[in-house]
């Protein structure tokens, strides 16, 4: 297990099952996705919109491969619900800060789940008229989708399993994780 895959210390560290996502792999699946995402925005700026909290690390990993201009925004949503499944009510905590009208966005998630917080997102951002409107995820459930979306650049399909690590959290706990770890069921 490499450095970057251990925890040093976390009091629910035991309610860890396993690895899913190693940050190797985690750091080399990104890089191939910023290359396809710089091949396609060659020579455009993009308004990359990480969508806090959960795209954090994933943003910051993925952005120091990109070869267009960025400019880096934030928006922060929630889902109410228990803390691990979303109710289906979403609003806007902290909204864009840029003007993206006439602007090529790329919103940045960590994972796609039942699918409501991008689509209500994507509805909120395509009202603004923006110029191009993508979405970039890390992970995907394609299992538990309610409603459609499209997501353009994938880092990887998994299976329905509570998974943590990298910016997600249980609770506010393992934001902080290089790997994405699953959680042991009889916890969540
Ligand atoms: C997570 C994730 C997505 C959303 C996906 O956010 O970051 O925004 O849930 O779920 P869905 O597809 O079922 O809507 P969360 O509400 O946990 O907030 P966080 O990113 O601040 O942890």
């Amino acid at each position: 297990m490499k450095q970057a895959d251990v925890t040093l210390f976390h009091p629910l560290q035991d309610r860890i099952r396993e690895i899913l996502l190693p940050s190797q792999v985690l750091q080399d699946r990104i890089r191939q996705v910023a290359q396809q995402i710089s091949a396609d925005y060659a020579g455009q700026e993009i308004v990359l919109l990480c969508v806090l909290k959960g795209a954090m690390m994933f943003t910051a990993d993925l952005m120091r491969h990109l070869e267009p201009h960025v400019v880096l925004d934030f928006v922060a949503v929630s889902s109410y619900g228990s803390a691990t499944s979303t109710s289906g009510v979403v609003r806007i905590q902290k909204d864009v800060e840029e003007q993206i009208a006439g602007r090529h966005v790329l919103v940045v998630e960590d994972i796609v789940d039942t699918g409501l917080t991008l689509h209500y997102l994507l509805a909120n951002l395509r009202l603004r008229n923006p110029a191009s409107l993508k979405v970039c995820c890390l992970l995907d459930k394609p299992d538990r989708r309610r409603v459609e979306v499209h997501v353009d650049y994938l880092g990887f399909a998994i299976e329905d399993r509570f998974v943590i690590g990298y910016g997600l959290d249980f609770d506010e706990h393992f934001r902080n994780l290089g790997y994405i770890g699953i959680m042991e069921e009889d916890f969540v």
